[in-house]
């Protein structure tokens, strides 16, 4: 049996009327990126800073490496780090200072800890920024400094919450591989993200969460298997015919057809679950009849469901909607 790096049942945290974690049960198995996705509100950070000791649980359990998150929180947390949502260096020091003084504290000597922080400011990249100040860093530097200084003794799990909001794609890409650096050297990590591309490319497994609660739980394919066989995607050279087309493709396809906010853009999902054959088959009528009926299709493609479908699918509503944000 795998060894799971945390294991909660029945996970419950409320404030005030607000059951802003609900029941939620999770299995992370160790040494893997796992993602837990989420809108706005769903109770991510909540459920991370329970299993961080940060906070303490109203109901069920939570255990990390075994260990129970309230019996056993001092265990619990030396085996874990936490880079939070809101980053937590110090802005006026430099980014070697920042580790330095971290490791300091961490009990390193002053060498090891100066040898440490040059080791992490090289490997994510840092070394020309490491005696600038935090404060005049770039976003995307900035969350490498702070997953740098969450690591600075090689935690056994590392939870990184949102490390990619608002980032821009380039910095992304940087997080997302010092992400595999640091899973690579044996550390579970347990990523949150609104991002549904972020989860596919990094998670092995992913827990979606909506209201505290847990709505799907698989591997990316997985979760893309079981919302259906594919999804169309349409893009017309001419948005006053979006209408008809979308007329024409709800018929052939047999499925709701989805507008776009690309004014030429259409997306439906195909019914005949886990039928590849199936599926093409009906595409291909599909785009027949849009030809037959005058309308000029620019972009015609088949794919597996995205992410962002399948939580449309399993929320009835985008996973991009902002609702009740803190
Ligand atoms: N300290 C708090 N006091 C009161 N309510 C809180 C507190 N922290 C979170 N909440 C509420 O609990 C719910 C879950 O919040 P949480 O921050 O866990 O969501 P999230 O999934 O991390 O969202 P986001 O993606 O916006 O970071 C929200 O309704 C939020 O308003
Ligand atoms: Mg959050």
């Amino acid at each position: 049996m795998t060894e799971l790096a945390v294991e909660t049942s029945g996970l419950v945290k409320v404030f005030g009327e607000n059951r802003a974690v609900d029941g939620l049960d999770l299995r992370v198995p160790a040494g893997t990126v796992y993602g837990v996705l989420g809108p706005n509100g769903a109770g991510k950070t909540t459920a991370v800073r329970m299993l961080a000791t940060l906070l303490r649980p109203d109901g069920g359990e939570a255990r990390v490496f075994g260990r129970d998150v309230v019996k056993d929180a001092d265990e619990v947390r030396r085996r874990v780090s936490l880079t939070g949502q809101y980053a937590s260096v110090d802005e006026d020091l430099t980014g070697m200072e920042n580790l330095i003084l971290l490791a300091r504290l961490q009990g390193y000597k002053k060498p090891a800890a100066r040898d440490r922080g040059a080791q992490l400011l090289e490997a994510f990249g840092l070394t020309d920024a490491a005696d600038r100040q935090v404060k005049n860093y770039s976003g995307g530097m900035r969350r490498r400094i702070d997953i740098a200084a969450s690591i600075l003794n090689t935690p056994d799990l590392l939870f990184l919450d949102e490390p990619t909001t608002g980032l821009d794609p380039r910095s992304r890409n940087q997080v997302w591989d010092i992400v595999r650096i640091v899973v690579a050297q044996g550390t579970t990590v347990l990523l949150t993200t609104q991002y549904l591309d972020e989860a596919d490319r990094l998670a092995s497994r992913i827990a979606v969460i909506d209201h505290g609660r847990l709505i799907a739980e698989g591997t990316p394919g997985q979760l893309k298997a079981s919302i259906g066989a594919g999804s169309v995607h349409v893009r017309l050279r001419d948005a006053a015919q979006r209408e008809q087309a979308q007329r024409v493709l709800s018929r052939e396809l047999n499925a709701p057809v989805h507008l776009e906010a690309d004014p030429v853009a259409l997306t439906a999902r195909i019914a005949e679950a886990g039928d590849d054959q199936a599926a093409a088959e009906r595409a291909a009528r599909a785009l027949a009849e849009l030809a037959a009926d005058g309308i000029t299709v620019d972009d015609f493609a088949l794919g597996q469901p995205s992410l962002d479908e399948v939580f449309l699918a399993l929320t009835d509503r985008p996973a991009t909607i902002e609702e009740n944000a803190a």
